[in-house]
């Protein structure tokens, strides 16, 4: 047999991190077989995966625009892909396309590792209503905070969210963020604020609590304005690296058959590769 061969796949793909994270776990774990960038045009996403047990890989990531279709596209889907309506990750078992969603395990192992004992429960703020805010809500609720704030530019998008994720999951206004962020146990961002070329997050941390913990999904730059501020206030401050790095353990162990973990080296190896193609 064939040595198996993952890929990421995207519109455009030429950003993605994936592979230098996947061929790190590769060579050091000793695996024969690749990981690889498919760029799929949006027209071509939907037989693409409709012929994927055919396309000569064992599984791959799923990235930007093609979450939804995924979703659509597999047969059998696990718990987080359902709870949030889309795939990052899929897989073939029996000639059947599986898919999974890792980015609620990414985002809570960064936490985990990064600020122990973070999720003591109280009140959340969330900042945004995309994709990378369903996976954020949705874990947040699971570690039992109540109640998740959710603030948007759009208020519609964060209320569908409210929606979505049950009664501890309210939509809130712009002018009520001060008294939000004094009653936090944890801040999140995940809209692109504070991303190089973007305006910064200008938020005033200076009522929150002293435990309080805030975490960017933001990792171009690695420290964003926002951590910045934090750090300054005596916060802990957890970058959104970790996360890209943590949602990437179970596809490669699913694929490979290694559990692989994310280290100091790998974690510098990426930041390396972010210094150098940005
Ligand atoms: P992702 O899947 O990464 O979460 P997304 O669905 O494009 O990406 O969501 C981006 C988030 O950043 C949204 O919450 C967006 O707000 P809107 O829903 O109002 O578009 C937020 N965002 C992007 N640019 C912003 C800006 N200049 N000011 C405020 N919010 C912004």
């Amino acid at each position: 047999m064939s040595d198996p061969v993952a890929c990421v796949i995207g519109w455009p793909i030429a950003h993605s991190r994936s592979p230098v994270i996947h061929r790190h776990w590769l060579k050091t774990l000793g695996i024969a077989g690749d990981y690889v960038a498919r760029p799929v045009p949006p027209p071509e996403i939907a037989a693409f995966l409709a012929d994927f047990a055919n396309s000569g890989f064992v599984g791959g990531n799923v990235t930007v625009p093609h979450k939804e279709a995924a979703f659509a596209a597999a047969v059998e889907r696990d718990e987080a892909a359902e709870a949030l309506g889309a795939v990052n990750t899929l897989w073939l078992d029996g000639g059947r396309l599986h898919g999974g969603n890792t980015d609620a395990e990414g985002f809570l192992a960064n936490l985990d590792e990064n600020a122990p004992g973070w999720d003591w429960p109280g009140q959340a703020v969330v900042l945004g209503a995309g994709g990378a805010a369903r996976a954020v809500i949705w874990s947040l609720v699971g570690r039992g905070f109540d109640p998740v704030l959710v603030f948007n530019r759009t208020a519609s998008r964060a209320e569908a969210l409210a929606e979505r994720f049950g009664p501890t999951v309210r939509a809130a206004a712009w002018d009520a963020m001060p008294d939000a962020l004094a009653e936090a146990q944890i801040l999140v961002n995940t809209t692109s604020l504070g991303m190089t070329g973007q305006p910064p997050l200008e938020l005033d941390l200076a009522a929150m609590r002293d435990e309080a913990v805030v975490n960017d999904l933001v990792y171009v730059p690695l420290e964003t304005p926002l951590l910045a501020a934090a750090r300054a206030r005596g916060l802990a401050a957890v970058d959104g690296l970790g996360m890209l790095l943590h949602q990437a353990v179970p596809g490669f162990e699913r694929w490979f058959g290694v559990r692989p973990t994310v280290t100091p080296e790998l974690r510098a190896l990426v930041v390396a590769d972010l210094e150098q193609h940005r």
